[in-house]
């Protein structure tokens, strides 16, 4: 299967929407299916990102904690933490301590070997667990981040309810996720990109098979936009926003937790 080219976040019809949740459930996400690919391919998975974004993932991910307006003092939780480029970008950018919790043991050594380098050990640490059941107290974190995660997670509104109930009330949250181009024009470029020339690359520098086909897969029936946004204000969360950033390629999703819940 490849990404087609349905309408953007806020045209799609909800039979569009549904379409899309059906084709989300035939992708196989169980965790020992996603977590073992992300061990197979975490040595490149550094490596990919700067070569298929061009170097733009560090800049999103930047974006995305600088929504936070991190102050020195707070506990950031960093979900699908991955090999920990948002726990690390966090720790420089004003958290005073950061868990990274991602269910990839060998995406996890990878990170630990950053943060070692970085000489951030003492304030970031990383656990192993399921974004669906969070190893993390209710209300115990300020802040709390998931990049290019939560589109792999089997039941993303379960995610987004374990995120409402980790942070403190008033704690804010930034998801980032790929999306679709919002322009139309650039839409049959970036596919054509998306699904024949990435795979190729992914493949060739990963040496595997399947994870660079399953990623514009994922990425085309992940409900992205306004359904999405949708889901963290089923899930609890006030002020929830979502912005294209390069296009549509990704989007910036940020929220709350309301005071006094
Ligand atoms: C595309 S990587 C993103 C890593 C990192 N956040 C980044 O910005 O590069 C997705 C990560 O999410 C993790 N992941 C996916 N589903 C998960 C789940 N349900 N619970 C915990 N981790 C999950 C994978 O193991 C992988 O490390």
């Amino acid at each position: 299967m490849s990404v087609s080219s349905p309408s953007g976040g806020s045209e799609r019809s909800e039979s569009a929407e549904a379409q899309r949740a059906k084709a989300d459930r035939q992708l196989d996400k169980t965790p020992a299916k996603i977590s073992g690919m992300f061990d197979a391919i975490a040595g490149r998975y550094d490596l990919l990102n700067t070569v298929l974004s061009g170097g733009l993932d560090r800049y999103w991910r930047r974006r995305a904690i600088a929504t936070l307006q991190l102050t020195g003092s707070e506990r950031l939780l960093d979900v699908c933490t991955g090999t920990a480029d948002v726990a690390i970008g966090a720790a420089r950018g004003g958290a005073a301590r950061i868990v990274g919790v991602d269910f990839s043991g060998v995406m996890l050594v990878h990170g630990l070997e950053k943060i070692r380098h970085a000489a951030l050990g003492p304030r970031v640490n990383l656990v192993r667990g399921d974004a669906m059941s969070l190893p993390v107290a209710s209300a115990s974190v300020d802040a709390a981040t998931i990049a290019f995660g939560i589109r792999n997670v089997q039941q993303p509104d379960v995610a987004c309810r374990e995120l409402h109930r980790v942070l403190r009330p008033g704690g804010r949250l930034a998801i980032l996720e790929f999306g679709l181009p919002v322009i139309p024009a650039v839409r049959p470029l970036y596919l054509w990109y998306f699904n024949h020339v990435l795979p190729r690359i992914g493949r060739a520098v990963s040496k595997h098979d399947a994870a660079y086909t399953y990623l514009p897969e994922s990425v085309g029936t992940f409900q992205f936009g306004d359904a999405f946004a949708r889901i963290l204000s089923d899930a609890g969360f006030s002020q929830v926003r979502h912005k294209p950033l390069a296009l549509g390629i990704v989007y910036l999703y940020t929220g709350q937790k309301p005071s006094g819940t």
